[in-house]
């Protein structure tokens, strides 16, 4: 796409598509920096022109563990502040992982049976990290995994440094959707903007299917969609097809 504005509007139409369709759609809700066009944009179009989202429900992907309840930073506060608040959704409706150290070992399977209760996620958003992180699946994840406790790698710590007073306030640990929970929702739209995704945009499009590069799971999904800026796009050795079949994409496809 030519903007991350661009990228915002085409997924945030999608998404409003999907809820006048089934008002009680399921989302799956990624934080970081790569969805706020999307969030941005769904919120400028509900603005515009309001619809009923009293009943979308939502599960985020992730959360760090052992954050002090409230802590801004927590993903809880994060999707609170940039998704929930700004889209008007109901709160009672919007899940995400609980990462208190008191009860994670039975977090886990929880989030997994609330998802399964509301009939899966209908469409993921996700980012995807350097270290080819979806959710926060680290190299090294089973694409058969569930909601679990990971480790985070200290890329990834010094990634998500810069929402924190200084690196070392980054969790060391955090509860993640698993690739299997990611691969089970109808849907997925991963987005990825600017030149340090492109190695990772690379291997989890054309590179082998391995655990050693989370992102790869997707290449065994009936649906996905990726949506990239030209930096992102950089080093997709089939860029040529991708768009051409972009170029040549009918109204009736969706995305
Ligand atoms: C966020 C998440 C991560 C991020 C990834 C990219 O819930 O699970 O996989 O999507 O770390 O982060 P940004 O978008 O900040 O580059």
């Amino acid at each position: 796409m030519e903007s991350q504005e661009a990228a915002g509007e085409l997924v945030a139409g999608a998404i409003r598509e999907l809820i006048t369709a089934k008002p009680d759609a399921v989302l799956g809700l990624a934080t970081g920096s790569t969805p706020l066009p999307v969030y941005q944009a769904l919120a400028k179009s509900f603005a515009a022109d309001p619809i009923d989202v009293s009943r979308v429900r939502g599960f985020a992907l992730d959360e760090y563990v052992g954050l002090p309840p409230g802590h801004p930073e927590s993903y809880r506060a994060v999707i609170t502040r940039d998704v929930v608040e700004p889209l008007g959704l109901t709160p009672e409706n919007i899940h995400v992982p609980n990462g208190d150290p008191a009860t994670i070992r039975t977090a886990g399977d929880d989030y997994e049976r609330a998802i399964i209760a509301a009939g899966g996620v209908d469409i993921q958003i996700l980012g995807i990290g350097r270290t080819g992180h979806l959710g926060f699946n680290e190299p090294g994840s089973s694409f058969g995994s569930t909601t679990r406790i990971k480790t985070l790698t200290e890329k990834t710590r010094a990634d998500n440094a810069r929402f924190f007073d200084s690196p070392d306030d980054v969790p060391m640990h955090c509860i993640t959707q698993g690739l299997g929970t990611i691969l089970r929702a109808r849907h997925l739209v991963v987005l990825a903007f600017g030149e340090s995704k492109a190695d990772a945009i690379a291997a989890a499009v054309e590179g082998p299917m391995t655990a050693s590069q989370p992102g790869s799971a997707i290449q065994l999904h009936p649906h996905v969609t990726v949506i990239v800026d030209a930096a992102a796009a950089s080093k997709l050795a089939n860029l040529a097809y991708y768009k051409h079949a972009w170029a040549h994409k009918a109204p009736w496809e969706g995305i």
